[in-house]
């Protein structure tokens, strides 16, 4: 990591409402964790994403383009790409996810899976951007033949702020998308998903800090933070904080920094949408021949659309 790197976090850190790039939840650890959130029973996304698959698959099929390059934004274990595969048929499937032995395996799993698939991986941080010519490079002389269809499940564009989803899908050179999406519902059914009594949640955002200690050289202790899910009705979004308990002093290399207790790092943003709210962003990113198919509870839905290059 470089110097202006660790400086950019310390500042993020050290400011008046605290905050830590949405990256450091995941690391090996924070991949299984998140992995163990989705079988939650109140952390409903997951579930009502594979019923869409289950029910709607085949029309979601129909309305994607052909023999694509499949590329998995956030692969993870690539549970969700096995669902799909059969149905999509992808020629290729690039899976693109932060580096950690968790997403090594799950690719080597899917690998095994389907042995007749060309089964690509990409280990980038792709919050910045995704760089279609580290796909276009794994293409090589296929690249005319793969239109690029993009696969962005468990709402994890939510995590982005709405004009940075809209641009990040603005940007993306993309034939096709299939995404989704968390939708608004009642703050109680939301904050139970993001406030587990098993305590999954907490360990998965607490665990931010060790990961921190690790890359940061800092001296958190984990056991002097508590987990804050709140929503925020205004901005449609659930926000993860971690607690200082006490007044306390985090050694770095740049430096003491000290909190307050009760002060908090904010640690997370989740957007929730509207079918008309993501219909808007997806517009406004230029894509068009949007489809929605919503779960039959009305508490997710998957999108397709199509973009002209
Ligand atoms: C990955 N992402 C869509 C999850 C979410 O719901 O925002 C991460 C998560 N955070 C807390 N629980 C799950």
């Amino acid at each position: 990591m470089t110097e202006v790197e660790i400086k950019k976090i310390l500042n993020g850190i050290e400011a008046e409402q605290a905050s830590l790039p949405t990256r450091y939840l995941y690391d090996n650890l924070g991949g299984i964790l998140f992995e163990a959130i989705t079988e939650l029973p109140k952390y409903n996304a997951t579930r009502d994403e594979l019923d869409i698959f289950r029910e709607k698959l085949d029309r979601i099929a129909e309305v994607l383009p052909e023999n694509a390059c499949l590329i998995d934004l956030g692969a993870g274990s690539c549970r969700k790409a096995a669902h799909v595969i059969p149905s999509l048929q992808p020629s290729r499937y690039v899976a693109v996810d932060l580096p950690s032995d968790f997403f090594v395996q799950s690719v080597t799993s899917l690998e095994n899976k389907f042995p007749d698939l060309i089964v690509n991986s990409l280990t980038v941080d792709f919050s910045n951007g995704f760089q279609v010519d580290l796909v276009r490079k794994l293409q090589g002389d296929s690249s005319s033949q793969e239109p690029l269809v993009y696969f962005y499940p468990g709402s994890t564009i939510g995590n982005f702020n709405p004009d940075d989803s809209m641009n990040f899908l603005k940007n993306l050179k993309a034939d096709g998308i299939l995404v989704g999406v968390d939708l608004i519902k009642s703050p109680e059914v939301l904050l139970d998903a993001y406030n587990d009594s098993l305590g999954v949640t907490a360990a998965f955002n607490r665990n931010a800090l060790l990961h921190l200690n690790r890359d940061l050289g800092t001296n958190f202790n984990v056991d002097l933070w508590g987990h804050q899910a709140i929503y925020n009705d205004k901005q449609s979004r659930i926000e993860m904080h971690l607690v200082s308990l006490k007044d306390q002093i985090i050694e770095s290399s740049h430096g003491e920094i000290s909190f307050k207790k009760d002060q908090t790092i904010h640690t997370e943003n989740s957007y929730k949408f509207t079918i008309e709210s993501f219909s808007e962003i997806l517009n406004k990113a230029g894509f068009n021949n949007l489809n929605s198919f919503v779960h039959s509870t009305n508490r997710y839905a998957m999108f397709t659309a199509t973009k002209d290059l």
